[in-house]
């Protein structure tokens, strides 16, 4: 008797510190260590990019579950798990994350859709058309040996979707594989993307809607295989940072300036400083936040892939400085930072 109220006691106490575990809140960004939402699950948004909208931050990614798997026709490491969708959570802080659902879902029962979990959907990123008041999501759109190329388009009319899928296509009839949106200050949109077998990048300018190119285009960044590109803008210049082409592997991260977003690039090197900045902490970027542009506040979010269980890809959340005196930008590692580490150096 006694023994079993003392296992009843031990029961609750254990319950309620569950709880109170799954409802703690997040104060500290932990940089590859797992990142709990609101609801104590791992956050599982990869490849991602983050929207911002009436005081509230998005943050869109692909949603990886279940095994990894080398397909047995491979001939090299195109590591994948089935497509399950692209996950939206939501934030006021930047720290703790909900939930929100599923915003684009698989279609299982159609082979033939680009959902289908069989292909493979990455890099997803929304933005906002204010003409339209639709959210617009790109998506790499993938088929299982990457030979496809191409990107697909999603909208919906609120944030947390359901998003309706349109489509893909070959941006102005060129290949399409890592790529991210950029929205220019009047409300200009481009699409940049990995493009002529990842060798040479092509900043697509979209129409009005962002549901297409407009047809005008440029190479940039010729021959040099960048990847992984992620674009803001500080001081009226634009800024690209961005991947070698290795894969799921990590490489050095490359920082590039341009005075004009269809103009030249000046590549200005690797903003990556401390221990392993020469494999970008083993992380591969995704996206930059800009918390306060004006104030030169950013995050560079990058992510931990784990190639042979990409379920457990992890996320490297670290501040991109601006350098007070030189305007210098770099991204010192740090195992633990809060939001005061954004402000100028
Ligand atoms: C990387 C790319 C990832 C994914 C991977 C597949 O280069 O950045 O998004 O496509 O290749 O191996």
């Amino acid at each position: 008797m006694k023994f079993k109220f003392i296992m009843a006691v031990v029961s609750v106490l254990l319950t309620a510190a569950t709880t109170v575990s799954a409802q703690q809140k997040n104060d500290t960004f932990r940089p590859k260590e797992i990142w709990k939402d609101t609801e104590g699950n791992a956050i599982n948004a990869h490849g991602g990019g983050i929207m911002y909208h009436k005081g509230t931050y998005y943050w869109y990614g692909e949603y990886k579950v279940g095994k990894t798997v080398l397909p047995s026709w491979a001939t090299w490491e195109c590591y994948r798990t089935d497509v399950t969708g692209v996950s939206c959570y939501s934030s006021k802080d930047l720290l703790n994350w909900k939930f929100e659902g599923l915003a684009l879902k698989a279609v299982p029962d159609d082979p033939e859709s680009d959902l289908h979990p069989s292909k493979v959907i990455e890099r997803p990123k929304v933005i906002y058309n204010a003409k339209t008041k639709k959210f617009v999501m790109w998506v790499h759109a993938e088929s299982a040996d990457y030979g496809m190329a191409a990107a697909g388009v999603a909208v919906s009319d609120t944030p947390e979707g359901p998003f309706e899928y349109i489509g893909s296509f070959r941006p102005n009839d060129s290949m399409s594989r890592d790529q991210t949106l950029f929205v220019d200050d009047d409300g200009t949109a481009y699409q940049f993307s990995s493009s002529e077998n990842n060798q040479t990048l092509h900043i697509n300018r979209l129409t009005d809607d962002y549901l297409k190119p407009d047809g005008t285009f440029v190479r940039r960044f010729i021959g040099l295989a960048r990847e992984a590109p992620a674009v803001f803008k500080y001081k009226g210049k634009y800024y690209m940072l961005s991947s070698g082409c290795t894969g799921w592997d990590p490489n050095q991260a490359e920082l590039a300036v341009a005075d004009s977003i269809m103009g030249e690039w000046t590549i200005l090197g690797n903003p990556c400083t401390g221990v392993d900045a020469d494999k970008t902490f083993y992380g591969q970027s995704t996206y930059v936040i800009p918390v306060n542009a004006k104030k030169g506040e950013f995050i560079a979010c990058f992510d931990l892939w784990k190639k042979k269980d990409l379920a457990d890809s992890r996320y490297i959340w670290l501040p991109l400085q601006v350098d007070k005196k030189t305007g210098k930008m770099s991204i010192p590692w740090m195992a633990s930072w809060n939001m005061k580490d954004l402000k100028k150096k």
